[in-house]
């Protein structure tokens, strides 16, 4: 079975095409546009910017997954259409002028191809993603129960998944989220937009003991996160520095990103580990775009081995933490059910 997949919930615009055949996923192609050189550059998403780019993108992002994962021209959409068996697209959560570029295109495939349309829920998509990895282990049935971390720019969220579909949310973030954490910290040092990248980068040539910031909920008896109280440490730490009209040196920007990141993975590792503790699964599976940081992986690895856990560990690979059209295509091989056109809408607050 062939799934394409669109993604369209924040700043990219993404297309991308599976093969399924048993429990094994063939990824045909996995085009991605992105409009952050714009979002660079203010700070952070304007949503009505990202949406404009995204109707800008999506009929030469779907043509080029078409032509590269076929290897023939798809000039007419209809004539003959290719061989897709079916559609599936992220209905939320999201901005919702983001989600409309998405759900409308999708909408409009089904149509036309008359084949099934599958709405997903853009977390799940991150989650699926581990499914999709070409050149490291993949998670198989046999692995579940799994622990899963979803930590992207919106969500920091402890899920236990019992069966393909079935997710339990057993923790999460009071305030902001571990991406949010990162873009704000960013902001705060003076490195851009986004900041999970930025500050990892900074990391690697700065001191992670220049200062300990705090690690929020690390020693209690729960498994919540709350990342606003570091930022707050990491703002007032750069206005002492402001109020004697000191500029940033880039050591310092180093340094204090080097130990905000310190700070994030410590409490997401321990906690984390905590809840593989707690709850006897199988194996540990990591997703959203915070999972892209080397250091959290590394970390996880390492802390895994320390504890003699009998956990299987999986991360998606790099380039597929953060979001695309194919992982939404792989959330839908595995949760397989169609809905009619008619009845698809953008859902902005969709939880899980
Ligand atoms: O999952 P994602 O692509 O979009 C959402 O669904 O939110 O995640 C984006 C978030 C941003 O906050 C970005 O700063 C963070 O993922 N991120 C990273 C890294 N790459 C992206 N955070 C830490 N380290 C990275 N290497
Ligand atoms: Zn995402």
């Amino acid at each position: 079975m062939i799934i394409l997949g669109i993604e369209t919930s924040c700043d990219e615009t993404s297309v991308g095409i599976i093969e399924k055949s048993g429990e094994h996923l063939k990824l045909l192609t996995n085009v991605v546009a992105t409009s952050l050189a714009i979002h660079s550059k203010n700070g952070g998403i304007i949503p009505e910017l990202a949406a404009r780019e995204q109707v800008k993108f999506i009929l030469p992002v779907l043509q080029q997954a078409l032509n590269e994962a076929f290897e023939q021209k798809f000039t007419d959409l209809n004539s003959p259409p290719p061989p897709v068996d079916a559609i599936a697209v992220t209905y939320g959560p999201g901005l919702i002028g983001s989600l409309l570029v998405g759900v409308e295109t999708a909408k409009t495939l089904s149509y036309l191809w008359q084949i099934p349309l599958i709405r997903i829920n853009h977390m799940y998509g991150h989650i699926y993603a581990n499914w999709l990895n070409q050149d490291g282990k993949l998670p198989q049935t046999e692995n579940l129960p799994a622990l899963i971390l979803v930590v992207s720019g919106g969500h920091t969220d402890l899920l236990i998944m019992r069966e393909h579909g079935d997710m339990k949310v057993i923790g999460g973030t009071r305030d902001d989220a571990a991406g949010e954490a990162f873009d704000k910290i960013a902001r705060l040092l003076g490195l851009p937009y986004p900041g999970g990248p930025a500050i990892s980068k900074a990391a690697l040539k700065g001191n992670s003991d220049f200062i300990h910031f705090p690690r929020p909920l690390i020693g209690q008896d729960n498994l919540d996160f709350s990342f606003s109280g570091l930022k707050t440490a990491v703002y007032r730490e750069v206005q002492k520095y402001k109020q004697k009209n000191e500029i940033l040196s880039s050591q310092l920007v180093n340094d204090l990103a080097a130990c905000a990141q310190a700070a994030i993975i410590d409490v997401l590792v321990k906690k984390t580990i905590k809840a593989v503790e707690k709850y006897n699964v199988k194996s540990l599976l990591l997703s959203g775009g915070v999972a892209a940081n080397d250091l959290l992986r590394k970390t996880f690895i390492e802390e895994i081995n320390k504890c003699a856990l009998q956990t299987d560990f999986f991360v998606p690979q790099k380039t597929l933490c953060t979001d695309n059209g194919a992982m939404i295509a792989a959330a839908a091989a595995f949760n397989y059910k169609a809905t009619p056109w008619q009845e698809i809408t953008a859902d902005p607050q969709l939880y899980y």
